[in-house]
């Protein structure tokens, strides 16, 4: 049986080995699907043991992401992009090829999922971690009008922003130079929601009838999402599509078979 598995620390409450489960069953691909647990002092080790035991594909998540880019032989435009990898593939010869399914996990959630037209809008991003990076490049190449990067500490949005420009009319800012601008779309990358606050945005940014989306998730409406319903979204999205969408690319580039996701996440949503 072919091997797959995700690494990160903590790892137990991980829901891709549910999602990866139940891909398999749905198309009948025979494979399993486990949690490691990865030594923060020796995750290449562990990365490496894995595949010397005959491991097929790794997910990678927090916080090894960024290493697991540093450890693959080669490596796709968007994860290189991303400055992160959160998909390992075992190729014919034995190298790792780092991949990052994160950013078209969101877009394909937007875009198939729930019908959003990218393309010339004005899109703000909240956030200039991790999980902003991700996004960058696949929001880009879906030609919206305008993309900011809107970050609490405006030299990070700025840097990102500037690394990327040539891909499209990307720009940074800090959180506090919004005021005066309006957005079709604000997608929230920032760490503020796992403490239940808001990054401090003007009142009046959101176009009226404009989208917004949390990229984290939670079993109850998380805050972006309560304040996105406050300021009258028409549509107040969390991150579970992305999720599991990330998961169907990863499986897509292991397997060369795209699961059907809508059961996946009624699933996870119940
Ligand atoms: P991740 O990899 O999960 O994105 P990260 O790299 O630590 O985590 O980035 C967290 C992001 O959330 C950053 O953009 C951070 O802003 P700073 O760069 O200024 O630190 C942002 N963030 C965290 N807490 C926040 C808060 N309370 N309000 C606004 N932004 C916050």
């Amino acid at each position: 049986t072919d091997r797959y598995a995700v690494i990160g620390n903590p790892i137990e409450h991980s829901k891709s080995p549910m999602i990866h489960q139940a891909f398999a069953e749905q198309t009948g691909e025979t494979l399993s699907y486990g949690r490691l647990l990865g030594h923060l002092d020796d995750f290449e080790a562990d990365v490496r043991r894995f595949f010397a035991g005959g491991g097929q594909g790794l997910n990678v998540t927090v916080p090894f992401k960024e290493r697991a880019w540093a450890l693959a032989d080669e490596r796709t435009p968007r994860a290189e992009s991303a400055g992160a990898v959160n998909t390992l593939i075992r190729l014919a010869d034995g190298r790792l090829r780092g991949d990052n399914t994160d950013g078209a996990g969101l877009v394909r959630d937007l875009t198939v999922n729930h019908g959003y037209l990218l393309s010339g809008c004005r899109v703000l991003l909240l956030g200039a971690g991790g999980a902003s990076k991700g996004v960058v490049r696949p929001l880009l190449e879906c030609g919206p009008e305008q993309l900011v990067i809107a970050n609490r500490t405006a030299a990070k949005a700025r840097q990102l922003a500037t690394a990327l420009q040539s891909l499209g009319p990307v720009q940074g800012c800090g959180l506090d130079e919004l005021e005066g601008g309006e957005y079709d779309l604000i997608i929230n990358g920032t760490a503020a929601g796992l403490q239940g606050a808001v990054p401090p945005i003007p009142d009046n940014i959101l176009t009226p009838g404009g989208w917004i989306y949390d990229m984290l998730y939670a079993n109850e409406p998380t805050a972006f999402v309560r304040w996105g319903k406050a300021h009258r979204a028409g549509k107040a999205l969390d991150g579970l599509g992305m999720l599991v969408e990330q998961a169907a690319e990863s499986f897509f580039l292991w397997r060369g078979v795209r699961p059907d996701t809508g059961p996946v996440m009624a699933q996870l949503r119940a």
